[in-house]
């Protein structure tokens, strides 16, 4: 595996790539990533950029784990080719960043409770894919409105690019797996768990009729049973427009977001309707079982 921290001398190469942007801190999900990328037979590149511009809190972006080392060792077993670890001033140099605006969809939800961080993600992931312009980039469907919005502003800037989306990884606890993990001791561990059970309340209800009002209901309902989770959001939403879902829709997210311990969790489950008959993608859990 070749380490770069410039992209100049690998620019032609880089065109052939299919590419993983991360933040580091290197978890089964990451890798899942990167075995996801193995189906497109090109030159795997790897990012590991801490980006300040998406941490809308100085403390969140201090304690975010950082293990460069440990990283370097992942990305290398999991077979990624070129891992590119830029330095701050390579990435945030003023004078070759371009600021994307989110727009309004960048301020629901996620971008609700931690503002700027969607304008954030955004104006990274293009200096990322303006510096490598991959052929594909690979991205995690736990972060469902960030591939939203990467999609929606970015997709056509960048023609060339194929945007793939990877299902979840989880604990076989159903916890999804996340670098801020880490952060959680044993006890919220095992509380929040209770995210990906509440969200397959969401589900079931809603696939077997009920309205989007009752079937948020009883899921509210069982997630309120715990004090230790601060529920921020439980929606459901049209995957393509990220609006309240219509009669037509046919593929749908229920996102919850909490903060557990003092961390904040992400996690959704996608379905779609197809013959009014619902498919749901749950993840895989670290066996690589399916879930349930
Ligand atoms: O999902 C992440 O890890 C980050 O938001 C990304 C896409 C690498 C941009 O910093």
């Amino acid at each position: 595996m070749k380490i770069i921290s410039t992209i100049e001398q690998e620019r032609a190469y880089s065109e052939e790539a299919v590419f993983v942007p991360t933040m580091g801190s290197l978890h089964s999900g990451h890798l899942s990533l990167v075995e996801k990328a193995k189906e497109f037979s090109c030159p795997i590149w790897m990012s590991i950029f801490v980006n300040i511009l998406q941490f809308n809190n100085s403390e969140d972006y201090t304690n975010y784990p950082k293990d460069l080392n440990k990283d370097i060792s992942k990305a290398e077993a999991a077979g990624v080719d070129v891992l590119f670890t830029p330095d701050t001033n390579y990435i945030l140099r003023e004078e070759s960043l371009e600021h994307v605006s989110s727009g309004h969809k960048g301020v629901i939800l996620e971008g609700e409770s931690r503002p700027g961080h969607f304008d954030g993600v955004l104006t990274i992931v293009n200096r990322l894919l303006d510096l490598i312009k991959p052929k594909y980039m690979v991205l995690g469907r736990k972060d469902a409105q960030q591939l939203f919005l990467i999609k929606k502003k970015l997709e056509e800037k960048y023609p060339r690019t194929e945007f793939i989306s990877s299902s979840i990884v989880r604990e076989d606890s159903g916890l999804a797996l996340s670098s801020r993990n880490k952060l959680l001791s044993n006890l919220a561990i095992e509380t929040s768990a209770e995210l990906f059970k509440c969200l397959k309340i969401f589900y079931s209800s809603f696939s077997s009729g009920d309205s989007v009002e009752d079937s948020r209901a009883k899921a509210k309902y069982y997630i309120d049973q715990y004090p230790k989770i601060e529920l921020d959001y439980l929606e459901i939403v049209d995957a393509v427009s990220f609006n309240e879902p219509r009669k037509d829709t046919f593929g749908y997210f229920i996102l919850i977001a909490a903060v557990v311990d003092g961390v904040r969790l992400i996690d959704n489950i996608y379905l779609e309707k197809k013959n009014n008959k619902f498919y749901v993608d749950l993840g895989t859990n670290l066996t690589g079982e399916g879930n349930k």
